[in-house]
Parts: structure tokens; sequence; C-alpha cells
């Protein structure tokens, strides 16, 4: 007879074997301290709003508005038309003049799973900063297609390593990934660096997926204190195919919406069927959050003013980051110049993981290893989320220290 229940066990695909979120890993761990009534200092998360950076009210109030208003069935699956004409004049301000195609996902995070499903077949690869923000390699484990990645040049400010991207290309390489400002690092590509990509990709056909989220989060400034201009990819390379991924979460504060785009450039003929691609996946998953994209327009036209506080506390932060990674035995770190990351490296005898791992046990400081971003073998780092208040960061540095001094003295 047939049992009634069924007791085998469903087993993941083994494609994902290889996906690791090293972040949310870390969890585990931290939930045993909680545990034990610890209270954990969360130096891992890069959500600004657990700290004290407040969504700017004007936005709240447009999505409030919209929902009231009744805009809370389907959207259109590209994304309502004043939201996709704020983004097309945000690309002419950031410089972008082949714009051929604009549309809202949810997040960042499904801009980048459309875009790289859209383009990859079994057998080809898309090459990827190592380090890198790990959704990257998740959603290239997802599709089946092996891990390709370029290393980014600790020695040189963390720039991609231009003979790396030129060893790692092979017949089968479709894309390239660049982060700018960068997760985990905080670094920011030169521009002739850039244009050294862009002539890499015009050399072997790829398209550039330009990750520029933190655009708006540029820590550096000139004597008089004028913020560094952000430089999009596509800006200065107007031919190369292109896919610049922008969004809210980071820039406006409200990682919790789910609201991000792409913006498609390049020659228009090249990007043409790679674009009705994308649109056939923008379909199938029927729309991006609807109220909250009503949000984008006012987000992106309206006030700013936000944007000054928040870079001001950040280079606070980070220059007491770096200030304490120069003054404690065993770490270095290249200064972070956007972004709210810091990717300290450690001289340790023991993998970083272990050092995250007994660093959360002991002494209650929550960072994320290095080998959970990628990195060279033989190097470890940690990368900090330098978001929480000084005197957090005091606390949690001074922990760290007492660590290091305790484990490896
Ligand atoms: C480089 C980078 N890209 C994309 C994302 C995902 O952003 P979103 O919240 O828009 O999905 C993040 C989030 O931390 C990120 O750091």
């Amino acid at each position: 007879m047939t049992p009634t229940t069924q007791t085998h066990e469903i087993t993941p695909a083994s494609r994902l074997a290889n996906v690791r979120y090293a972040i949310r890993d870390l969890a585990c761990v931290a939930d045993e301290v909680i545990k034990q009534g610890h209270k954990v200092l969360p130096l891992n998360v890069g959500d600004p709003n657990i700290f004290d950076f407040q969504t700017p009210p004007h936005i709240i109030e447009a999505a409030y508005k919209a929902m009231r208003d009744g805009k809370n069935g389907y959207a259109p699956s590209p994304g309502i038309p004043e939201a996709l004409e704020a983004i097309r004049s945000e690309a002419a301000r950031k410089g972008i003049s082949t714009v051929r195609d604009v549309f809202v996902t949810s997040g960042v995070s499904e801009t980048v799973d459309i875009c790289l499903a859209a383009l990859v077949n079994p057998g080809e690869d898309v090459l990827t900063p190592k380090p890198d923000y790990p959704l990257y390699s998740a959603v290239l484990c997802k599709l089946g297609i092996g891990l390709n990645a370029y290393d980014l040049n600790e020695e040189d400010g963390w720039q991609p390593e231009l003979a790396d991207i030129e060893r790692k290309l092979t017949p089968r390489t479709r894309g390239i990934v660049i982060i700018n400002p960068n997760n985990p690092t905080g670094s920011l590509c030169t521009r002739t660096m850039l244009e050294k990509i862009a002539d890499v990709a015009r050399r072997h056909n790829l398209i550039v997926f330009a990750d520029e989220i933190y655009d708006k989060l540029i820590l550096d400034c000139d004597a008089q204190g004028n913020v560094t201009p952000h430089i999009a990819f596509a800006s200065v390379a107007p031919d190369v195919p292109c896919v610049t991924f922008g969004g809210m979460s980071k820039n406006y504060l409200v990682p919790g919406w789910r609201i991000g785009w792409g913006i498609v450039s390049g020659d228009a003929a090249a990007v043409k069927t790679y674009t009705e691609g994308v649109h056939r996946l923008l379909r199938a998953r029927l729309c991006a959050n609807h109220p909250e994209q009503y949000a984008i327009k006012p987000a992106l036209e309206g006030p700013q003013d936000h944007l000054v506080e928040v870079r001001r506390k950040l280079r606070s932060r980070r220059d007491l980051t770096q200030k304490w990674c120069e003054s404690t035995p065993r770490v270095s770190c290249v200064a972070p110049r956007g972004a709210f990351y810091a990717f300290p490296r450690i001289d340790i005898p023991e993998s970083d993981e272990i050092f995250v791992k007994e660093l959360i046990r002991q002494k209650h400081v929550m960072v994320v290893h290095g080998s959970g971003f990628g990195q060279k073998p033989g190097t470890q780092h940690f990368r900090i989320v330098f978001l929480p208040d000084e005197q957090t960061l005091t606390r949690a540095y001074a922990g760290i220290a007492e660590f290091i001094r305790e484990r490896y003295h």
C-alpha cells in the first residue's frame, strides 16, 4: 500500500551548493551570543535605517499618498511613466547621453537578477569583481553559471586589476560587472580605469553592468568642501552596451521599500534584442512595488538636504574608522572614498572566518569576514559597516583591538 505521508527528503538543487551569503550566515553565531543575554554591536549590515539616519519625510508622504489614492494594484511591468521619466532625467544629469531604455525593479537585487538571467547561456560567463557584493555570485550560481572573478588590487586603492581582467576573459565571456562606489571596499573607480574597462568591453563585445547604487554617497571633497562628483561608467563610454544600476535603498534611505532601476545605454542596435529579453522577464514577474514608485520622482527631483547630513555623518565615521585602522597593530586599510564600508586587511595566523566568529563570541562585535566576499589567496580581511554613531564605533573598535591583542599578542 502507498504511504499516506511523504517522508522522503526534498533536496535543494545542487547548483545552490556555492550560494553563500556570509553577511546573514553569521547571524547564527550572533543569535547564540544574544541568547546568553549579550548585546551585539552590529557593524555588519548595510541598512542605514537601523542607525541614526531618517528617510526624508516628503518621500514617505509621496508613497503614502499613492496608497491613499488607490495605487495599490499592479503597476505597468517596466514601471510607472512618471518614475521612468524621472530616471531618464537623472541619467541625463549623470551625463549618460545614449539612454535606450529604463525600467523599475524590486530593488537593485532584482535588476541584477533580471539583467544576468537575460544575458547568459549555460557555458558562458560574466566577469565579477573579487572581492564583490555576494549577490552577483549567488545569482550566477542560481543560473548554473560558473564564476569568473577578476581581482581588485588593494595595492592600487582597490582599483580593478586590468591585467587580471585580460587574463580572465574567455571566448564565452559576455559581460563585466563593476561596483562603483564599491561594496565591500568603499573604493571609487578612476576615470582612467573606467575608460580602460570600456576599451576591454569594446574589444571583446561585452556588456557592462555598472552598479552605482551608492553614487550619491561620495565622501571625498575638494578644499572648498564640494563633494567629488561621481563618474558614471555610461557617461565615459556612451557607445558601450551598459546597464547602470541605481536605486532608492541607500541614497534615499528606504532599503525596505525595494525600489531599484536599470538604465540601458550604448549603441541602439547593439542593445536592442537584449533589452527585449529584459522586458520579457520584466513582464513575467508582473511589476515592481507599485505605490513606492510614486516616490521616485520626488526623491530624485525634490530636496536633497538629507544627503548633506548623511555624508557629514559618514565622513566623520569614515575618518574615525580609518584612524583606528592606522593605529591598530596587525590592521591596515585603504581609506574608503564612498558608500559606508571599510575593508581592512588583518595580519593573523588563522582564517578571517574564525577571527570574526570568535570576535562575536568574545567581544560581541559583528563584522563580516573577507573570505565571504572573495579575496586574494594568502590575504585576510574583514568588512566594517561604519553606519553606527561615533560612540558605538569607538566601543566596537576598542573591543576589536582588545581581541587582537589578547589573541595574537
Ligand atoms: C553593491 C550593491 N548592489 C546592490 C545592492 C542591493 O540593493 P537593493 O536594496 O536595491 O536590492 C546592495 C545592497 O547592499 C549593494 O551593496
